[in-house]
């Protein structure tokens, strides 16, 4: 029995009207905030047509159009509608007055207040809980905005563009109005009141204009925005060298926010950030924070053009935007730090929650066809598949092409709503300039955009002795939700060579195989007179999001583990090989050859990577995640999983025991390097010391411990993190330690907070208790939340214990979170999507969890989540 209302693509109708611009008047008062609306209204149809506008619990004071009040037959409202009957059939005005409380507004959506300051999250329907709008991404209008407020309570009142006029007025309050020259949807909308200081910088544009960089935080926080300051400048200049795109108002402001749903809103000229994303250094944040907060400035930054100049048209569009503002940022990261290891931490990323999505009851296209709770649909699939989308195309088209063809969709749109179609379709024709040379196949490429699951793909070698011709089979299935039709996709691929014999020496080059029908096969051939089966090297660089199955042998994966110089594909076969071990030995089908034959593999990669690329080795050296391995199973046993990938680390603890001793102290004089250098010799310290630690090392133990007080948090973290599974006193004494120093950075202090309650302590669930009732536990914020009870279902061991109190703890713990905050619940729901794939008692315990929270009283986002779930 399903309450919930979709919305369709096939429903898209243009609005009627054009709002070309709207003034907004705030006026903060004690307890309530009084909004003002005027907008300019264009018909677009010769003939009348009702005017509706949306609204989420807004309080309609007045309403006039044209300067005339309108009386009660004109017009209908609720709280969550207004609907105008008969509009004037040309250009109109209408003003609303109206009330909001965001002091009592826990959502974090529309205008509420965190630490004290007035703040704003429209993303994607948040807007018209501000003031009542047809709030859709196709309505674009010029906004003015002014902003009334006490002095003392209010210093700062910030609103999108560039400032107008500032000003005093009587009983000591102050007012600031705000005008933003670019036409922008209402989502992009932003409103900051509060005690803010802030930080300034500027800009210089290659073009030679002036911008200024502001930073608002905390009192206290401003010594933590040199990083975000630095990534910001380094992103501007990134997408005026690589994209020709510049920046376009004369401030670009970010807020830090404590209370913030998600990572950070690219608001136009005011970015809101969750403060755990700007504000950081080498003493609060580890290596891999500091190039994700560099990343995320870089994403938000990057919407200014890929969302905001050009947005979407409607929510369906979302990875138009998404997409490739993410693989905008991957480029960006790719560019300045290491571009192979960068690659593997997205495909690692990828594997380890798109792919999870894809195979579960939430699994949907990068362009779905309908939706209940638009915020569900903020996924890993929107994001980070939509990525791999246009960086396929990129692949296939060349550089060249592909950058001509972004230009010119950049100049098509510009100032307009697009579509993901309208996206692909200028790109082939900005690329391909003369038509006639055009050999992309549009209709094929799209099904990516069309069809939910990731494919897969079967490949089979013969090898030519006498003509020395290696014969490669391939062979699509996609998962389609059309089984009568005969879906076909462009997956490309990319493939090298490598003689045996050679040592290692590529026999043939990079070269791209388009795999676009459901069979097709490739000969490689003049192999310079080769003898020996040749090794394959395929996807490489991940060319494509598929899985695919192969018929290369354990020696083919060691030698390419050794050898391959492709960075992805050299760790992926280390993967590979990690994950038959693991897997044979939860089977009780222990292969000691193999695990022999990887050890001396592992040994030897030690021995030629130590001194110039840890990063590499570290990576090659860190096992398969957990989501990873569950695949490999019919049937999931979640706690022997987790048991056994810990024996396997400990096995090589033990088997490399003395090579990663020697290791560790030939690395050690680089740790103390500046981020970014350094950064690959304190994360194989970090690996090392997992290894170790597991082992039973007792030195590591001590210098774990000691390292909790270093002055950088990658040590600290890494140290954490190696004590981790021990439950041993260290373990108790460096989480104490962290504690004592952290206790009044509540960013830092979340990390605490998840470390706790993922560790496998006796007790699990009252420790968790302890946790949410503990003193410096703030229920308000997401962070807090996502790092506790978030944390606890990576406790494998209390989390999925047989008689089904940790699930049933979650349950009753998301229902609470769904009272004050549905779109955090709904996303900490997907922890049980899994259930189906658990061994009995597991999956059974796991389904009565989930049906407790289908039968509470949820809101309509978590409740879209949970019906699928149990589907
Ligand atoms: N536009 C989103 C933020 C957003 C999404 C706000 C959904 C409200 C609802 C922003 O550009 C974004 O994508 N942020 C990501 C981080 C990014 C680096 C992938 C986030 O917040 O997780
Ligand atoms: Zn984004």
């Amino acid at each position: 029995m399903s309450t919930n209302k979709s919305t369709k693509l096939s429903d898209y109708v243009e609005y009627p009207f054009l709002i070309p611009s709207i003034y907004l008047d705030f006026d903060i008062c004690v307890d309530l905030v009084e909004v003002q609306s005027s907008m300019i209204i264009e018909p677009k149809l010769k003939e009348s047509s009702r005017l509706i506008l949306q609204g989420n619990q807004i309080k309609l004071l007045s309403i006039s159009i044209n300067g005339k009040e309108l009386n009660s037959e004109e017009y209908y409202n609720s709280p969550d509608e207004l609907i105008i009957f008969n509009p004037p059939i040309s250009k109109f005005e209408l003003k609303l007055i109206s009330q909001i409380d965001p002091f009592r507004n826990t959502s974090l959506e529309g205008l509420y207040l965190s630490s004290g300051m007035l703040t704003t999250q429209c993303e994607a329907e948040g807007f018209r809980s501000i003031c009542y709008h047809p709030d859709r991404p196709d309505i674009l209008s010029n906004f003015t905005v002014r902003v009334e407020a006490d002095r003392d309570l209010y210093p700062i009142l910030l609103s999108n563009g560039n400032k107008k006029y500032s000003g005093n007025l009587n009983n000591n309050r102050h007012e600031i109005v705000w005008d933003d020259p670019f036409p922008k949807p209402s989502y992009l909308f932003a409103l900051v009141a509060g005690k803010l200081n802030t930080v300034s910088d500027k800009y210089v544009t290659k073009s030679g204009r002036l911008i200024d960089i502001k930073i608002y935080v905390e009192t206290g926080d401003e010594k933590y925005t040199q990083h975000a300051i630095t990534s910001l400048k380094k992103a501007m200049k990134w997408d005026e060298d690589v994209y020709g795109l510049e920046y376009d108002l004369d401030e670009y402001k970010i807020v830090a926010v404590r209370h913030f749903n998600m990572g950070a809103m690219e608001n136009k000229g005011l970015n809101i950030f969750n403060s755990k994303l700007v504000l950081a250094d080498a003493e609060t944040a580890t290596d891999d924070e500091l190039e994700r907060i560099e990343s995320v400035i870089a994403h938000e930054y990057f919407h200014n053009w890929t969302g905001n100049r050009i947005t979407c048209r409607d929510w369906f569009q979302l990875s138009l935007k998404e997409g490739l503002t993410v693989f905008r940022d991957q480029s960006f990261t790719s560019d300045l730090h290491n571009s192979g290891i960068k690659r593997i931490e997205d495909v690692s990323f990828l594997r380890n929650f798109q792919f999870t999505e894809d195979k579960g009851p939430t699994s949907h296209a990068v362009k779905p066809k309908e939706y209940v709770a638009i915020d569900n649909f903020y996924t890993t699939t929107i994001y980070e598949k939509g990525a791999e989308l246009i960086r396929m195309l990129e692949l296939l088209l060349g550089k060249e092409k592909f950058m001509r063809g972004i230009n010119f969709y950049i100049k098509t749109f510009d100032g307009s709503a697009a579509t993901t179609e309208d996206f692909i379709n200028s790109l082939i024709k900005g690329a391909y300039l003369d038509k006639a040379n055009c050999t992309f196949n549009l209709t094929k490429f799209l099904n990516w955009y069309y069809e939910r699951g990731t494919p897969k793909v079967y490949v089979n070698q013969s090898w030519d002795s006498k003509k020395s011709i290696l014969n490669v089979s391939f062979e699509q299935k996609i998962n389609s939700d059309k089984s009568n039709e005969n879906i076909e996709m462009v997956i490309p691929i990319l493939y090298s060579c490598y003689g045996r014999e050679k040592g290692g020496e590529p026999i043939v080059e990079d070269k791209l195989f388009i795999l676009d029908k459901n069979k097709k096969n490739l000969q490689i051939n003049a192999l310079n007179g080769e003898k020996d089966f040749p090794v394959l090297s395929i996807f490489r660089r991940f060319s494509s999001p598929v899985i695919w199955e192969t018929d290369l042998s354990i020696d083919d994966y060691l030698f390419l583990f050794l050898n391959d110089n492709d960075c992805f594909s050299r760790w992926d076969s280390g993967q590979i090989l990690m994950r038959e071990i693991i897997k044979n030995n939860i089977n009780k089908h222990v292969n000691y050859s193999l695990e022999y034959s990887f050890i001396n593999a592992i040994k030897e990669t030690i021995k030629s990577l130590e001194i110039n690329d840890s990063l590499l080795l570290s990576n090659l050296l860190t096992i398969p995640g957990l989501a990873e391995l569950e695949p490999l199973f019919e049937k999931v046993d979640p706690i022997n999983i987790y048991k056994e990938s810990l024996n396997f680390q400990v096995l090589i603890g033990n088997k490399i025991h003395q090579e990663l001793r020697v290791l560790s102290e030939n690395i050690l004089v680089n740790i103390n390097q500046q981020w970014p250098m350094g950064r690959g010799e304190r994360k194989l310290i970090g690996t090392i010391w997992s290894y170790l630690a597991l082992a039973g090392d007792e030195g590591v133990k001590k210098d774990c411990v000691e390292a909790i007080v270093s002055s950088s948090m990658t040590m600290a973290r890494s140290a954490l993190r190696a004590l981790k599974p021990l439950d041993s006193p260290e373990t108790e004494e460096a989480s104490n330690l962290f504690y004592d120093l952290w206790k009044e950075n509540p960013v830092v202090l979340d990390s605490w907070f998840a470390y706790e309650a993922s560790r496998p302590h006796k007790q699990g669930i009252n420790v968790i208790e302890k946790l949410l009732a503990h003193s410096k536990f703030d229920w308000k914020a997401p962070n807090a939340i996502r790092a506790v009870i978030g944390g606890f279902s990576k406790n494998i061991e209390s989390f999925h214990s047989i008689d089904g109190q940790g699930y049933l703890f979650m349950a009753e713990k998301i229902i609470e979170v769904d009272k004050i905050n549905p779109i955090t619940a709904s996303r900490m729901v997907k922890i049980f999507s899994k259930w189906k794939t658990y061994i009995d008692k597991n999956k059974e315990e796991m389904y009565k969890s989930i049906l407790k929270i289908n039968k509470a009283n949820i809101s309509s986002n978590t409740r879209e989540v949970v019906e699928l779930i149990l589907k």
